[in-house]
């Protein structure tokens, strides 16, 4: 019999690494996954995965640690690099805290990936460096020549959208550059059940808007993509050899107040956040297309079941029961602030 296919997952441990960890080893790839802790218990979960006995091997590694990325990248054919801080907290040192690892994590991967010979890597950045484009026609759904404009992000302090920005675009010049194949996959916000056991950033978004809290939300347009859909695009980016560049992964869109309509429908006890308004037209966040992902033969599945899949898990792992210090927050994370409606 031939030998597993061998990749790497940076990050094995996040929310969206360990469902294609997941998934890499139910289609029986063998996944070399760093963690900056093996010991710690949020990462217990990789280890009690089907398959991972005989084809998942951890290895220790901060992105900002070439010697250790290069362990665990020796002898993979491919890499997936989804290693990058989602801070829930507002950011006080956005060098240290995000551009950093976002963008010398970046590029540190693609340098031990050129070094080894890998045959492919897969990037993942976000949305967050296609939406804040003010120059982009009105009414015209955004796709993959769109970038985010970095003076904007920068005035508006929007330092996550930053630093995705800047290392997406440092990921495609370094492949023009050096003849890697770098493809990266931009998902919007992921929600779907988790894997790993503690409550990741946009889940946080989600759990905030069934239990409410001190802070209403604007009426605005959400983008929605489901985790085990975002796994599949990079996968299938990954397997397919004709992809290329920026492939967007938001197949769902959706106002505020539809989202709560649609969850109070099912799930009327909750405290649900306030929604202060109708769709502000004025915000950056406009239609955005998966054409081209879809084209690859992408096929996500439909909002409703994203929704009441995350809620059946939250239920399930107690996440929306109430109690001090249960390490369930109920806030907006900061990452999403620009969802905050203004004080009246
Ligand atoms: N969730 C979303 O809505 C969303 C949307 C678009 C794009 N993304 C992107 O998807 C990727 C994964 O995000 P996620 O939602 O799965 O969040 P997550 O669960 O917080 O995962 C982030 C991962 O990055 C790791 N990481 C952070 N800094 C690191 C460093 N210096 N060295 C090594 N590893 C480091 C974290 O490891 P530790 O556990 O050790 O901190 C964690 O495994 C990120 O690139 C993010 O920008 C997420």
């Amino acid at each position: 019999m031939a030998p597993p296919r061998r990749v790497c997952v940076t990050g094995g441990g996040g929310y969206i690494a360990s469902w294609l960890v997941k998934l890499l080893l139910s289609r029986g790839y063998a996944v070399h996954a760093t963690v900056r802790d093996p010991c710690d218990s949020k990462n217990a979960h990789l280890m009690q995965l089907d398959g991972a006995a005989e084809n998942l091997r951890l290895f220790k590694a901060d992105v900002l640690d070439s010697a250790a990325l290069a362990a665990a990248v020796e002898g993979c054919e491919g890499v997936f690099h989804v290693a990058s801080p989602v801070p829930a907290d507002k950011i006080l040192d956005p060098e240290s805290e995000v551009m950093v690892p976002a963008v010398k994590g970046t590029v540190n991967i693609l340098e031990v990936c050129s070094s080894m010979k890998v045959q492919k890597v897969v990037v993942v950045s976000s949305t967050s460096s296609v939406h804040f484009n003010p120059s982009w026609p009105q009414g015209k759904p955004k796709d993959e020549s769109c970038w985010s404009d970095k003076k904007v992000c920068a005035q508006h302090e929007l330092w996550y959208c930053l630093a995705k920005t800047v290392a997406e675009e440092t990921a495609l010049g370094y492949a023009e550059k050096n003849g890697l194949n770098v493809v990266t996959v931009c998902p919007c916000i992921v929600f779907g059940p988790q894997l790993q056991p503690v409550v990741n950033t946009s889940s946080e978004l989600l759990v905030y808007v069934l239990k409410g809290g001190p802070n209403a939300m604007n009426g605005m347009l959400w983008h929605i993509v489901d985790v085990r859909d975002v796994a599949d695009a990079l996968l299938l980016v990954y397997e397919k050899p004709e992809s290329s560049g920026r492939y967007i992964s938001a197949p769902n869109y959706i106002t505020t107040k539809a989202i709560l309509d649609l969850l109070k429908k099912t799930y009327p006890d909750y405290n649900y956040v306030n929604c202060k308004a109708e769709v502000d037209h004025n915000y950056p966040i406009t239609p955005i297309s998966s054409a081209k992902l879809k084209n690859l033969g992408w096929k996500p599945r439909e909002l409703e079941e994203t929704l009441l899949d995350s809620i059946e898990y939250y239920r399930k792992t107690g996440i929306l029961q109430d109690g001090e210090g249960d390490g369930h927050p109920c806030r907006l994370p900061d990452l999403f602030r620009f969802f905050h409606a203004a004080e009246e």
